[in-house]
């Protein structure tokens, strides 16, 4: 069984074009899926539907078998952060909130004790490289940092599947490398399915399988 299947995905805004048309897409265990495509050609739609935050107009989007889209806003809403880990294109953090609050974020709206995940924060920031930012808020930390943090926070919970909408696209060269190298180890040593949109070739090559995004149609590119 597939973590992630799309089936016959289609969208459309209020004005009628169909930004995804008849989609369908499946992401296996372990894969590390890179999505490509010109700017406005729906990439990060197709994200935000393959992440349970917006829904298709029509179809089907499967999560370990489960049709999310007949789920309720609540259930899905639990499922959104125990199963899945996003992180957003401008990184997203809580500007009022410490490095470490931002990345517990997920634990304290899921109700759970954040004492209890002592360990394992502190096990992700050091694997991430900003334990030594613990305490400071993301404006006094660099782009490169805040997309760590960001990274971190979809890691908290350990899960099924981490989709990155352009980790790198506001980083200089240097940076970009050193989280797409992150990424790769991320998948390779947890095992951690991993989805990313990205308009860099070098980023795209990162993956294990290569997708590309045109006239809201979505093809296999040859790696
Ligand atoms: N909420 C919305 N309402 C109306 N149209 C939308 C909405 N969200 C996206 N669109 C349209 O859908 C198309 C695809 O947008 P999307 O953000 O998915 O593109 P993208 O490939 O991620 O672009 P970029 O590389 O610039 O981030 C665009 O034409 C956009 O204007
Ligand atoms: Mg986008």
């Amino acid at each position: 069984m597939s973590i992630l299947e799309l089936k016959n995905v289609t969208k459309s805004f209020v004005d009628g074009i169909n930004v995804l048309d008849n989609v369908s897409l499946a992401v296996e265990k372990g894969d590390f899926l890179s999505i490509e495509g010109a700017s406005g050609s729906g990439k990060s739609t197709l994200l935000t539907i393959m992440g349970g935050i917006d829904m298709p107009t029509e179809g089907q989007v499967l999560l370990n078998g489960v049709d999310i889209t007949e789920m309720k806003e609540r259930e899905l809403a639990i499922l959104r952060r125990r199963e899945i880990g996003f992180v957003f294109q401008f990184f997203n953090l809580a500007p009022y909130l410490t490095v470490k609050e931002n990345i517990l974020l997920p634990i304290i709206l899921d109700g759970k004790k954040t004492s209890d995940y002592e360990d394992s924060v502190k096990e992700i920031m050091e694997k991430l490289g900003v334990l030594q930012y613990a305490k400071r808020l993301p404006s006094t930390i660099s782009g490169g940092e805040q997309q760590r943090v960001a990274i971190a926070r979809g890691m908290i919970f350990s899960p099924s599947i981490l989709l990155l909408d352009e980790p790198t696209g506001n980083l200089d060269s240097k940076n970009s490398v050193a989280i797409m190298e992150l990424l790769k180890e991320i998948n390779e040593q947890t095992g951690t399915t991993i989805v990313q949109v990205t308009h860099s070739v070098e980023n795209a090559l990162y993956g294990n399988r290569r997708v590309l995004i045109k006239d809201g149609i979505v093809k296999n590119v040859k790696i």
